[in-house]
């Protein structure tokens, strides 16, 4: 049995950061029944399209392990189906623009009144005050998060990250939200409502430069390569490049090959327990003992020199024969991944991690599983489902016969 079977989802979501939740909460056995506009759909169905005429990767690697139910919420029949899933479901989870659902007649009093046991989970850009009416995406999140303004070089503008902290992170957060509710149900018995708002997501996220931006009060943070370089320091945290922002300086440095490869580097973190082997590896064993570089506080002011002494060697390796010379003496560096290499590495594949799944529309494509293992409810991942393909299954579950479902499409309802 999966940890969450039995558990009936009501997916309003749409985009990246509601979906990523509820495929979550599928991979874990939950029947998770994704809510469409009949003809429309969730708006990343055709998005970045690749196959013309297919469902896209944005949407394919963002609903696996969903049913999809077409239902025109704003007809009275489509209410009165919606009601019946409400009485129905365990969850509801959306991330419609604040208001939308209160317009559409089903704001938390309501699916509080139909079903006590509801639980009402929501991604919002903001959480209450100024701001909480704004439509929020991705990018704007990392920018109101805290994010962009600590991600970047200090001579650059602020910067957003590849990872999408503010839509998949915020899913995720609200993703444990929602199991905490349930276990919060089968105490009290009770529903409530979750909320994740994408700014808190993000600012949870960028805790560490919380930390560094009371940290300042007490002087310059001497860990940030700019400390080193003689830069003052100004009322707020810095961007840092690719120091490490924590206690073990780090950089990344280039490997063989950099020249023409964009990703032959590596991420070299000068841990204190090590350094006696580092200094060996890069051939400066009088490092060990001059009270110059020999301790972690007589690096801070010069980890410039420090780390491009690191990378004359780190260049004249490439970034696996770093990883391979390193590892063995537990000197903790990475190589750059790309998403090439990432989609080719079989022990990802081995481990479900990274998935080929088959599509009816588009062929085969590769997605990223479940990222959590759990021993006792192993993910199998299920392809996304078409729009609408689950609409009759869903209505005879809820005791709508052949011919109601015919009158419900009649009516433009589903
Ligand atoms: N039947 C009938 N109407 C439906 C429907 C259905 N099944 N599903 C959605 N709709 C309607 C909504 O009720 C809404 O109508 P209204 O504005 O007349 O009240 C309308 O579709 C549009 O919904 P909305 O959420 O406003 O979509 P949008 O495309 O305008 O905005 C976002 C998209 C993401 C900006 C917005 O939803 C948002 O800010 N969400 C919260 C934050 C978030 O999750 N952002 C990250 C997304 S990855």
């Amino acid at each position: 049995m999966k940890a969450l079977e039995g558990v009936k989802i009501l997916d309003f979501t749409h985009v990246q950061s509601g979906p990523t939740c509820t495929q979550l909460l599928g991979w874990f056995g939950a029947d998770v029944i994704k809510v469409e506009r009949p003809g429309v759909g969730d708006a990343t169905r055709k998005q970045l399209v690749d196959v013309p005429g297919a469902d896209s990767l944005y949407f394919t690697m963002l609903n696996h392990n969903k049913r999809s139910l077409t239902l025109n919420t704003k007809t009275p029949e489509g209410k009165a189906v919606l009601e019946k899933l409400i009485l129905e479901c365990d969850v509801m989870v959306e991330n419609f623009a604040p208001g939308a659902l209160d317009r559409m007649g089903f704001g938390w009093d309501r699916v509080h009144e139909l079903n006590p046991r509801m639980i009402m989970a929501s991604v919002k850009g903001f959480g209450p005050g100024p701001y909480e009416d704004c439509k929020v995406y991705e990018n704007v999140a990392q920018c109101a998060g805290g994010s962009a303004s600590t991600t970047g070089f200090l001579d650059g503008p602020p910067l957003v990250t590849g990872a999408q902290i503010g839509d998949s992170g915020t899913g995720l957060h609200l993703a444990l939200g929602i199991v905490t509710a349930l276990y919060h149900r089968e105490k009290s018995g009770e529903g409530q409502r979750v909320l994740a708002a994408m700014q808190d997501g993000v600012l949870n996220l960028c805790r560490v430069k919380l930390r560094d931006q009371q940290r300042l009060a007490a002087g310059p943070l001497k860990e940030y390569s700019q400390y080193g370089e003689d830069i003052p320091f100004g009322d707020a945290t810095p961007r840092a490049g690719n120091d490490s922002g924590g206690g073990q300086p780090g950089r990344i440095l280039k490997c063989k090959g950099w020249e023409t490869d964009p990703n032959a580097y590596t991420y070299f973190i000068t841990q204190a327990a090590v350094w006696q082997k580092i200094c060996d590896v890069i051939g400066k064993p009088e490092w060990k003992e001059d009270p110059e570089y020999a301790t972690p506080d007589a690096r801070l002011p010069r980890l410039g020199e420090v780390f491009s002494t690191i990378e004359e060697w780190t260049m004249t390796k490439t970034k696996f024969e770093v990883m391979d010379i390193c590892n063995p003496l537990d000197i903790p560096v990475g190589p750059i991944l790309s998403m090439k290499e990432l989609a080719e590495e079989p022990s990802l594949r081995d481990t479900g991690t990274i998935v080929e799944v088959d599509h009816p529309e588009r062929g085969k494509y590769l997605t990223v599983g479940c990222p959590v293992k759990l021993s006792a409810s192993p993910v199998e991942v299920v392809r996304s489902p078409l729009l609408g393909e689950h609409s009759d299954e869903v209505l005879a579950q809820l005791g709508y016969s052949a011919d109601d479902i015919s009158g419900l499409r009649s009516a433009g309802a589903i």
